[in-house]
């Protein structure tokens, strides 16, 4: 276990390349699955997530290689169950249920377990293998799906408590793209990760329409190839820098970057004060702080709303901002596990029910804390950025699950970061 040592309050400057997205990596390695033909896969991040999901591939039998950020899948046969010692280690892994019930009509998932950003179930993962005829058991932990005469389309409707489901609705995308018939989905995740995978499953033959859309339609094929494909730009890694940026920078510039993903972090670092110029092609972006920064209030919602993944990192940047800004989080009420961490840096954060009230101090001091969840991790590390003092920040793993070296980025923009052993 490795820590991190932030030596605060020195200035980011320069640029730095945002690495491939791990939330469409996730999903698009488990869709080579659906063909017995080798894919490649570009631009996959080096990070823990992405290499549990090559052990759960591998341990179903696919031959795996990994190259830097270029992954060869060549899943020429495969075995339905996914062992609970890999499932158990990432929540992402329940997205081979779909590719695994549709090539081989069974799959025996472990149930995920617990997580720390709120209660996480799958009644909606299940419900959609259920639409397309699956019969669906528990036994011990494990759910148990079947299609012995393959899967059948239907019209799926995806919405839960909390809005849309981004992986239900890729898990319900590749179980149908080889079932008879048509499948609609309604109320489906429109998120560029959704959009990446439909990308890939139909270079790879199927027939899908309405991605990026709330209606999704499919019309399933009897096979798939195996295909080549570029994993679009981590836009969270992004928004996370580009917070950065604005807290911590003297002018921080993100390449391999795109615009239209990143429109809710940006319009809201703009309307806190902050200077955010995209280049004209809008796969570049420049950050500089504003001189007169001000809190604001934002409300977590599906894509383009304002991603929950970046809801920690906004509220680490309230809270060095002047007055008061309201944080709540819709799709995850319960994900806050990083302001008690910030409180002890000095942060004046009070959280009520789903909502953070931030009143912004003029400065945060260093403090020894501990990362509880990926984003809540990466929130410590730009307080800390701004902290007078050091900061140590403890159980670096949770950075590690998604971002793909972020202390050499850090010290690339020329800020002072120590990975040190625990
Ligand atoms: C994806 O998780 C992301 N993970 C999460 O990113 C992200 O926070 C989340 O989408 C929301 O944007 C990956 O892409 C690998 P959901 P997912 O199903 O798909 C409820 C990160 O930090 N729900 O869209 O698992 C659920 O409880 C991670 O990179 C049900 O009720 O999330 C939540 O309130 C963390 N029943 C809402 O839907 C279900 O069966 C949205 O969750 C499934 C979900």
């Amino acid at each position: 276990m490795d820590k991190l040592l932030v030596h605060g309050n020195g200035p980011l400057k320069g640029s730095i390349n945002i690495s491939g997205s791990k939330n469409a990596s996730l999903p698009i390695l488990a869709a080579t699955l659906l063909s017995d033909q080798p894919s490649i896969i570009r631009r996959v991040p080096d990070v823990s997530d992405t290499n549990y999901m090559l052990q759960i591939l591998r341990a179903l039998g696919a031959e795996v290689e990994r190259s830097s950020g270029t992954v060869r899948s060549a899943p020429s046969e495969i075995s339905p169950e996914a062992p609970y010692d890999l499932v158990r280690k990432m929540r992402a892994s329940i997205c081979v249920m779909g590719p695994l019930l549709t090539r081989v009509g069974r799959a025996k998932i472990s149930l995920p377990g617990g997580c720390v950003i709120g209660d996480r179930p799958v009644d909606l993962h299940i419900k959609a293998m259920q639409g397309l005829g699956a019969k669906v058991d528990m036994e011990a932990g494990d759910i148990v799906l079947s299609a012995p005469e393959g899967l059948v389309g239907g019209e799926i409707d995806m919405r839960g408590k909390h809005g849309p489901t981004v992986l239900g609705t890729d898990n319900l995308m590749m179980a149908a793209v080889l079932a008879q018939g048509t499948t609609v989905i309604d109320s489906a995740a429109c998120e560029p990760e959704v959009v990446d995978l439909a990308d890939f499953l139909v270079k790879m033959g199927a027939r899908i329409s309405g991605a990026g859309t709330r209606r999704i339609v499919i019309e399933g094929v009897d096979s798939l190839n195996g295909v080549e494909h570029t994993i679009i730009p981590d836009r969270i890694e992004a928004g996370t820098f580009m917070v950065a940026g604005a807290m911590a920078g003297q002018g921080v510039t993100l390449k391999r970057v795109r615009a239209d993903h990143l429109a809710a972090a940006t319009s809201t670092l703009q309307e806190a004060g902050h200077i955010v110029q995209f280049n004209s092609d809008g796969n570049e972006v420049h950050i500089s702080p504003g001189e007169t920064p001000r809190g604001c209030d934002i409300s977590t919602g599906p894509f383009p709303g304002f991603p929950t993944d970046m809801q920690a990192q906004f509220t680490a940047m309230f809270a060095t901002t002047p007055g008061l800004s309201v944080v709540e989080d819709t799709i995850f009420p319960q994900r806050f596990m990083h302001c008690s961490e910030m409180k002890r840096m000095g942060a004046d954060i009070k959280v009520d029910n789903g909502r953070a009230l931030i009143r912004g101090v003029s400065s945060l001091s260093a403090a020894p804390v501990m990362a509880s969840d990926l984003r809540a991790s990466a929130a410590l590390v730009l307080a800390a950025l701004r902290a007078h003092g050091t900061t140590e920040i403890n159980r670096l793993y949770h950075i590690d699950r998604g971002y793909e070296n972020i202390d050499e980025k850090i010290l690339q923009l020329g800020g002072n970061v120590e990975r040190v052993p625990d």
